[in-house]
Order: C-alpha cells, then sequence, then structure tokens
C-alpha cells in the first residue's frame, strides 16, 4: 500500500486546478442505465472511485471509458442486471444502480452495502422509497431483489435528508407512470446536478435545487452530455491547506471552482481570520496571521459539510483557543481524531462531539488513514507538522483526490507518494 511521506513546514503559495466533483460523478453514471445509447460525461475526475463505478456498470455489459476527463459510456450493448457484492463492497455508491435499473427493466439484484468504516449507514430510506413506487423487494443472502412491472408515482417523505436516497428514488421516478412527490429532499449541489441531467436526457422535474421534487414520469428517457460541477470538497480542503500554512504561505488560488457551493466554508474561513476573494469560476484565499478558533456543526447543504468535518478538526488543532465541532450528519465520523493527537493534537471527544483546543504546533509521526476525508485531514495536519508525517494506507486519498500530491507539490509542499504493495 503506498504511503506520503511529507516533511512539514513549508509555506504554500500558487494556483490549484479543481477537479470534478466525485459525488456527482457517482450519480451521473449511473443515470446512464436509464437509456440506451452513447453518453459523454466531460470534467469527470480520474479517480479510484469512479474506476470502481465504472467497473460496476462494464460488468452489465456497459462501454465505459475514461479519457481526457471525458468519461465516454454507452449503455447499448448492457447485459446484467446485478451489482455484485465484489464491487458494492468497495463503495456503497454503486447502491445508485437500484433505482435505475428497476425503472428501465424492472429487476435488479444489488448488494446491500455493508457498514462502512466509521459506523452504520443504512440504506432503508432507498429501499423504502422505491417499495413505495411499487416496486417488490426482498432481501436474500446479502442481496437487494427487486421486481416492477412499471412504477407508478406516488408521495415520498424522506424522514432524514439523504441524498443517495433522493438520487436513487429520483432516478426510479422519472420512468414511473404518474407524478412522484419527494418531500424533504437533498438539495446538494450533486443532486441539483444530477436533476438537470436527468432533465436533458428528457425527464420532467419540477422544483429543482428545493426539498420538494415533483416529477413527472415518462416513457422513455434519450442520452444526454453533461459537464460535471467542480469538486466543492477538493476545493475546501486546499482553502483549509492555504490557511493552515499560514503567514509563513502566501496566497492559494484555486480555479475551476465554484464559491456559489462553498458558501458555508468562506464564511467559516473569513471568521477565522483569513481574507478571501471570488470570482466566476476562481477563489483566493490568503492566510489569516493567526487562525482564531470557530466552532463548526455539520447539517445538510447549504450547512457546513460534514465532508469537510476532519479537515476543520485539523485546522483548527492549530487555532488560537478552543473550538468545538459537531457531526451532526454522521454520528461516528471521527477515526481522524486519534491519529491527530498522535502528531500532537488536543482534542477530547464525546458521542458526535469533538473539543479542540487549540496547539501552538504539530509534530510529525507515523499515522494510518482509515477512510478519505480523514486521510486528508492528516495530510492537512502532516504539512504543518514540525518533521517528517507519514500517513500510511493513502488508498482512502485516490478515492476522492485526484493527483493529490502533485497539486500541493506545485504549491510548495514537501510531500511524496512511496510506492507499496497493492493489497
Ligand atoms: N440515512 C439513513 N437512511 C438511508 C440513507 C441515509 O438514515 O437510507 C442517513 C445517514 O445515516 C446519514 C444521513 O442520512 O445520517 C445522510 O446520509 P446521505 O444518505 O445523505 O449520505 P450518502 O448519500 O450515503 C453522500 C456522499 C457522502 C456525504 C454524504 C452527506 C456520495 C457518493 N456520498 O453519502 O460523501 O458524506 O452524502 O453529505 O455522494 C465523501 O465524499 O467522503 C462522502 C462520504
Amino acid at each position: 500500500m503506498d504511503k506520503f511521506v511529507i516533511n512539514g513546514g513549508k509555506p504554500l503559495s500558487g494556483t490549484v486546478m479543481i477537479g470534478g466533483a466525485k459525488n456527482a460523478s457517482l450519480a451521473l453514471m449511473p443515470a446512464t442505465i436509464l437509456a440506451n445509447g452513447i453518453y459523454h460525461l466531460h470534467n469527470t475526475p480520474d479517480l479510484r472511485d469512479i474506476l470502481t463505478m465504472g467497473r460496476l456498470l462494464e460488468t452489465m455489459g456497459v462501454g465505459v471509458s475514461l479519457v481526457d476527463q471525458t468519461l465516454t459510456i454507452d449503455t447499448k450493448t448492457m447485459n446484467s442486471y446485478e451489482a455484485p457484492y465484489e464491487h458494492v463492497k468497495q463503495m456503497r455508491a454503486s447502491i445508485y444502480v437500484l433505482g435505475p435499473l428497476v425503472a428501465r427493466f424492472g429487476q435488479a439484484k444489488v448488494s446491500l452495502p455493508g457498514g462502512c468504516a466509521w459506523g452504520p449507514r443504512p440504506v432503508n430510506l432507498h429501499i423504502e422509497g422505491i417499495r413505495k413506487l411499487g416496486a417488490e423487494i426482498e432481501l436474500d443472502a446479502g442481496y437487494i431483489i427487486a421486481k416492477a412491472k412499471r412504477l407508478s408515482g406516488t408521495r415520498i417523505l424522506f424522514d432524514v435528508s439523504s441524498v443517495g436516497a433522493t438520487g436513487n428514488v429520483m432516478m426510479a421516478a422519472v420512468l414511473a407512470k404518474g407524478t412522484t412527490l419527494i418531500e424533504n429532499a437533498a438539495q446538494e449541489p450533486e443532486m441539483v446536478q444530477l436533476s438537470e441531467f436527468l432533465v436533458k436526457m428528457g425527464a420532467k422535474i419540477h422544483g429543482i435545487g428545493t426539498g420538494r421534487l415533483e416529477i413527472e414520469g415518462v416513457d422513455e428517457l434519450h442520452p444526454a452530455d453533461v459537464t460535471t460541477i467542480s469538486d466543492r470538497i477538493e476545493a475546501g480542503t486546499f482553502l483549509i491547506a492555504g490557511a493552515m500554512a499560514g503567514k509563513k504561505g502566501g496566497m492559494i488560488r484555486l480555479e475551476k471552482c465554484n464559491q456559489h457551493h462553498m458558501g458555508a466554508l468562506i464564511v467559516k474561513l473569513e471568521d477565522i481570520g483569513a481574507k478571501i476573494r471570488t470570482g466566476a469560476d476562481w477563489i483566493e484565499l490568503t492566510p489569516p496571521e493567526k487562525i482564531y478558533a470557530v466552532n463548526a456543526t455539520t447539517a445538510i447543504y447549504p450547512g457546513f459539510p460534514t465532508d469537510m468535518q476532519a479537515q476543520w478538526i485539523a485546522l483548527m488543532s492549530l487555532a488560537q483557543g478552543t473550538s468545538i465541532v459537531k457531526d451532526t450528519v454522521y454520528f461516528d465520523r471521527f477515526t481522524h481524531v486519534p491519529e491527530l493527537i498522535r502528531l500532537g493534537a488536543n482534542i477530547t471527544l464525546k458521542e458526535n462531539v469533538a473539543t479542540v483546543i487549540g496547539v501552538k504546533k504539530l509534530t510529525g509521526a507515523k499515522v494510518m488513514s482509515t477512510d478519505l476525508r480523514a486521510s486528508a485531514s492528516l495530510i492537512l495536519a502532516g504539512l504543518v507538522a514540525e518533521g517528517t508525517t507519514e500517513v500510511l494506507r493513502v488508498y482512502h486519498i485516490d478515492r476522492g483526490y485526484e493527483s493529490v500530491e502533485k497539486k500541493l507539490q506545485a504549491l510548495g509542499a514537501d510531500i511524496l507518494r512511496e510506492k507499496g504493495e497493492e493489497f
């Protein structure tokens, strides 16, 4: 397994190009199942998760190729309706194929995702939603087996706002007979993009970007092309890298990003003392003289993203004063905390609340990452820690950050990937 070796304390400045949003691509790719033909998904990031979703589609007979950030998908040769455990266990987003398969082919066999590194992540809302659309669903030997003649429109209320369930049920409802109302739908930019893509394919969806989606089912959809939105979490992670590098560094400029998707983080970064300037597709951050301690509570969009919680804790570990960081979306998503403590951070964790007392410095050590955003926070900490930090098991970071070490090197970081054995 590869590891990163980081010699911390180097000033960071310069420009970073932000890639396409992983979580948008992971929803757009399965949507292609809904119609026969060839699609071009531009600005698709070259990430391990995208490869995994591509392989899953290939097992169903779909043609998939990624060249120069354009993903070409050919669904004309599709010949299977099954998502095997081998793929789903690698990536939970594989469950996105459930809705499109049942809607278009009236059948699906999709492995249940099981647990995740930071605790249980249920898919009950996906299953209940698609069942409410009229599918017969049973769970058998770890698989969701779904059947339907044709789905029919209904009213659905999500007790919890869920990105995945919104996407899955929406992809099922677009081909249902009649109108479906989804109340408490997720409003994340990735779901807005999925809705707009479905509309481009011929779907009829009203209320896009709101918590109430009204979907008039159509008989047939057609392929369409799309340019994936930029990754707000990758962008946010680089802004925090700049903020942590502090006054030794200079300005960090992000290009090909969308500030409108990052409102909560931008406000928080200004609160810690960073100066932010924004333009149509760029953001510039001038790091603060000193980092003020600022609390953060994660929430669904447009609140502070859970996918930035680990990076925020890394930043707060060097702040002046004490901050409280609470995750209300995923209560157990704190595997980075014990590792940050190994680097010298002062963090106390009680249930889903981390109390972070800022320290003067972090010190390099060997740390191990256990999930994607935890890896990002350990790299951020390693970049400012005195001495050498080794971040082990970086395959997690490759799931969601394209060429992260190259982008950081270009900003002046001393970070190297040491190749290890494939796992
Ligand atoms: N939930 C349920 N039942 C369900 C589905 C979700 O109770 O059937 C709960 C979850 O336990 C959680 C909340 O609803 O408490 C929100 O989860 P959501 O369904 O929105 O998460 P997701 O769709 O599984 C996506 C992203 C995650 C991101 C979350 C929250 C993708 C592929 N994944 O997951 O991204 O953290 O939304 O914004 O879009 C990441 O990129 O690192 C990542 C984990």
